[in-house]
């Protein structure tokens, strides 16, 4: 029955939002929730654990074929992740994190090893998947592909804010620099890069609320 389960492809740069409008159009569903980006986040973690080089893609693969993670939320719904039982949340987040993330992601290897593990998110009722490649290469046939966009500087805004919110601080220029380095290897990567499928729909989220972005999803998801 696995197989049948629909799955929502959200695909986007980093600050589009995805994460945000993934979360509520999973919840609004009632269905499952794919942050894709956190395994990659997550093999830059435990390689930095275990000292593992980023250069060295066998090491790397091994990393993600054995990455021992949960996926939960606090009493307040707020997410939590452990990594071999011990709490990631903060660390997963961290613009540092980020940049070892897109690095680790550039691997084919690793992206090979993530494969299975991600489409086993894909079950009953349904499944809101998001990241870089989901209506690319892990669900290809997705019955709903989005891709989020948002112009260079209100992402850079809201990452800003995203960080400040959790204590983090960060420089607004300095983010604006990591986010367009960041762009630019996930987009020019030969293995996955980031663009549209040829069947998404394009979405800008510039100058738009959440809750208007979350309600055109569930519109087009309901048209179908
Ligand atoms: O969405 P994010 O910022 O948490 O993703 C972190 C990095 O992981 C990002 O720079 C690119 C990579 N990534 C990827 O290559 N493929 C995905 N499906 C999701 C993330």
């Amino acid at each position: 029955m696995t197989e049948s389960a629909p799955v929502i492809a959200i695909d986007g740069p980093s600050g589009s939002g995805k994460g945000t409008i993934a979360r509520r159009v999973a919840d609004a569903l009632g269905w499952h929730l794919l942050d894709s980006g956190a395994l990659y986040r997550l093999v830059a973690l435990a390689a930095e654990k275990s000292g593992a080089s980023l250069h060295d893609p066998e090491v790397l693969a091994q990393v993600a074929r054995t990455l021992d993670v949960e996926f939960d939320s606090n009493e307040d719904g707020a997410e939590r992740i452990r990594l071999s039982g011990k709490d990631v949340t903060l660390d997963v987040r961290t613009e540092e994190t980020g940049a070892r993330a897109s690095a680790v992601a550039a691997i084919p290897a690793v992206r090979t090893a993530l494969l299975e593990r991600q489409r086993g998110f894909q079950q009953p009722p349904g499944l809101v998947a998001d990241g870089r490649d989901m209506g690319t290469q892990v669900f290809p046939d997705a019955r709903h592909k989005i891709f989020l966009t948002a112009s260079a500087e209100e992402r850079a805004r809201r990452r800003h804010k995203q960080l400040k919110d959790k204590g983090l601080d960060v420089s607004l220029a300095a983010l604006s620099r990591d986010i367009e380095d960041r762009d630019r290897r996930d987009s020019e990567r030969s293995v996955a890069p980031l663009r549209p499928a040829e069947d998404a729909r394009i979405l800008d989220s510039s100058g738009r609320s959440i809750e208007a972005v979350t309600q055109t999803v569930l519109d087009w998801v309901a048209e179908r």
